[in-house]
């Protein structure tokens, strides 16, 4: 059991000390509406009973529920006001603010895991790693991208069909290390470099480490000033697997004849970029592989997530997952041939289904530090203050979705769709920092359940009264029980 909180350690704490006397914090005072909390720890009880990343979502969505404004204000001990954003039309604006371009104190932990990644850069260091990430994200400039996801589709299809008729199991990991094998080989053209073992540790690695951030940055211990991460811990798991792709580059180079200095000064893929820029800024060769990290966490647990979100609403809903299948079959026919990309653009249910799952599964928040003082439409935000976007309540809101907790891609029927506000659905986020991986995402993901989708049935005893969600990267349903039948031929 963790002890619980001594509230006069606030006082204790350097960090709080310097923060009470800072003119940050003098300054620190806004006209937005809010809860009235307590002395001295403001609202920060809120927090009291976050352990897991389960507690951190129902908090989070708790708090958003308990307070009826567009957006309020929150203190979370002496020091840090938090604002948080709910409404459509304000997570859009302040999104794009210039004002709100990096990210707040609750990525304290995120840090530790990433070191000085892309994810928690700022100003023009982010630029050097975000514009090329940018750049070999986008599936047009992958050499053969389209070939290689193909090229994945049967492994996938292995995996899934070893799980036949065995009952029901949880899909999490066969998602998310089918995610990950993609990304290497589209992106860093690392084919077969994993043993199941290792994807199965990967993929742990990562659900451990990003558990245990989002759990802190809920909890009112981390949120008070006290350390709970271990970051020795985390450096020590992760660098093994995160130096792996820096060694494997240098060998791919030597194999195909190469130099590595024309390599890094015209870089070809992000392991490049990564060392151009470790070179550009004297980074410790140690810190070069850890700066993959965050990339290659978005890009495995994320896809992952969308897919065995998919493959458990799609069990849960027959009747949508029979439509999907109808699609798929009046296009292709007997063929069990994976979609080109010309098709994908004509199969529009399968597009729906993909985004309907997003909306159930995207990263409930995405939180800011204000640079400035901000005024919008008479609020003020002012500098110093966190502001944090509950991306999910606005994905969840009745005003734009006509079933909010169920799984319904009719929510995205082109007339539905063009109705809503652009802010009702950001499950990219939006703004400078948004997620460089969209692109990505759709063909990896649509590729493969058009394929996965034509052979297999999934089912599951799954009702919506029995799913909880947590939070990792991703808002992830807790245990998703899917069994497997493979459809006649
Ligand atoms: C459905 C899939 C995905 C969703 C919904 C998603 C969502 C998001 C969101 C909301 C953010 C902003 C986070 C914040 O500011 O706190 C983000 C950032 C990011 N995502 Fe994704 N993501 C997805 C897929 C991917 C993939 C496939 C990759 C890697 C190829 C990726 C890599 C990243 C990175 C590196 C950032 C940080 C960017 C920066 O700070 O400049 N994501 N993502």
């Amino acid at each position: 059991m963790e002890p619980a909180p001594r509230f006069m350690e606030i006082f204790r704490h350097p960090t709080n000390l310097r923060s009470l006397v800072s003119k940050e914090f003098r300054d620190l005072k806004t006209n937005l509406p809010g809860p009235k909390g307590w002395p001295v720890i403001g609202s920060a009880l809120l927090l009291k009973n976050v352990n897991t990343s389960k507690d951190s979502y129902r908090v989070f969505s708790n708090i958003g529920k308990a307070y009826d404004a567009p957006l309020f204000s929150l203190w979370f001990g002496p020091t840090k006001l938090v604002i948080y954003v709910k409404e459509a039309k304000y997570i859009e604006r302040l999104l794009n603010h210039r004002a709100l371009s990096w990210k707040s104190y609750f990525y304290v932990d995120i840090r530790k895991i990433t070191k000085n990644a892309v994810f928690t850069r700022k100003g023009e260091k982010w630029e050097r790693l975000r514009k090329p990430l940018m750049h070999f994200t986008k599936p047009k400039n992958v050499e053969n991208f389209h070939e290689k996801i193909k090229n994945k589709i049967p492994i996938f299809c292995k995996r899934i069909e070893s799980k036949c008729g065995t009952g029901s199991f949880n899909v999490t990991t066969m998602c998310k290390a089918w995610a990950l094998e993609v990304f290497v080989y589209t992106s860093f053209d690392f084919d077969n470099i994993y043993t199941e073992e290792q994807l199965e540790r990967m993929v742990h690695l990562g659900e451990k480490y990003l558990d245990h951030a989002f759990t802190d940055m809920m909890s009112l211990k981390a949120n008070l000033g006290f350390k709970t991460f271990n970051e020795a811990n985390c450096d020590r798991d992760l660098k093994v697997h995160a130096d792996r792709f820096i060694e494997l580059r240098k060998a791919q180079l030597i194999e195909q004849g190469r130099d590595l200095r024309e390599v890094i000064d015209n870089p070809e893929n992000y392991i490049d970029v990564v060392l151009q820029v470790g070179e550009e800024e004297g980074l410790p060769e140690g810190h070069l592989g850890l700066m993959l990290v965050d990339v290659v966490f978005g890009a495995l647990d994320s896809p992952g997530t969308v897919m065995m979100t998919m493959m458990l609403f799609l069990a849960m809903e027959p009747e949508y997952q029979e439509k999907l299948y109808r699609e798929q079959i009046d296009y292709f026919g007997d063929s069990l041939r994976p979609p080109e990309e010309d098709d994908l653009k004509n199969l529009p249910y399968l597009d729906m289904v993909m985004k309907e799952a997003i909306r159930l599964c995207a990263p409930p928040a995405v939180s800011r530090k204000a640079e400035e003082d901000i005024e919008i439409d008479g609020y003020h935000l002012p500098k110093g203050a966190v502001v944090a976007f509950s991306i999910d309540t606005s994905l969840n809101d009745p005003k734009y979705w006509e079933k909010p907790n169920a799984f319904y891609p009719d929510h995205f029927l082109p007339e539905a769709a063009a109705k809503r506000e652009k802010g009702a659905y950001l499950p990219f986020a939006t703004g400078p920092k948004m997620c460089p991986g969209q692109l990505y995402t759709y063909p990896v993901v649509k590729t493969a359940l058009s394929v996965a989708v034509r052979q297999f049935e999934f089912e599951t005893k799954v009702k919506y009264s029995d799913i909880e969600y947590k939070i990792l990267l991703m808002k992830e349903v807790v245990d998703p029980q899917v069994s497997i039948k493979k459809r006649n031929p």
